[in-house]
């Protein structure tokens, strides 16, 4: 639930004037990013009604996962065209580069008076549920662990990650539906909340389609 009392006027403003402004130059800069901002958006919308029934999020808190949902790559406006569209596996330099995208949106966004639960789904949807640091898919930026990672952020890591899943990229093919929910599965717990899992897959299985 929120721990801070709604910001009503800051998130009217924000829908009508800050996000469409964000959007535009999210589009501008790379359309790969905005496409999959929205995508990330819409498998929320779907998780929603389930992260409701089982009492994870309130009612009046779905237009902040929604603003979280769509802004949570943000950051990446920020990074250099020649890493951001590289259509070749990227060195350990380039990857510091990128993963500094999710800080970055934060420190750009912390600009507004928002509900801090927003900014810390952006500075925190790349966090591992099991804290790791290191190998292919380390956590980031701060290598916080299990509930210490906001909810937001929980939530929308397992979307990103199965949208960057079924998508294809110029360095990888698309995977299908069912194996990307398959993956998801195998890192329960280990990159993502076991609970959010369950729902996350309760959800895909009603609704075939995205
Ligand atoms: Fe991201």
């Amino acid at each position: 639930m929120l721990a801070q009392e709604h910001h009503e006027d800051e998130l009217i403003i924000l829908n009508a004037y800050i996000i469409p402004m964000l959007i535009e130059i999210m589009e501008n800069k790379d359309q790969v990013t905005l496409l999959h901002s929205s995508r990330v958006q819409k498998v929320i919308n779907l998780l929603i009604p389930e992260l409701i029934k089982a009492k994870i999020i309130s009612q009046e808190e779905v237009p902040y996962l929604w603003v979280s949902a769509i802004l949570h790559d943000i950051g990446k406006i920020f990074v250099d065209d020649e890493i951001l569209l590289s259509d070749k596996r990227l060195n350990t330099e380039e990857f510091k580069n990128i993963r500094y995208h999710s800080e970055r949106g934060f420190r750009l966004i912390n600009q507004l008076d928002l509900p801090r639960e927003i900014l810390l789904a952006i500075k925190h949807h790349h966090e591992r549920w099991d804290g790791k640091q290191k190998g292919k898919f380390p956590g980031y930026p701060d290598g916080l662990k299990g509930e210490a990672i906001p909810l937001y952020a929980r939530i929308i890591c397992i979307a990103d990650a199965f949208d960057a899943m079924i998508s294809e990229r110029p360095y990888k093919d698309s995977l299908s539906i069912t194996n990307a929910m398959r993956i998801i599965k195998e890192n329960s717990g280990k990159q993502f909340d076991p609970g959010l899992v369950r729902i996350f897959i309760k959800t895909m299985k009603k609704n075939k389609k995205i």
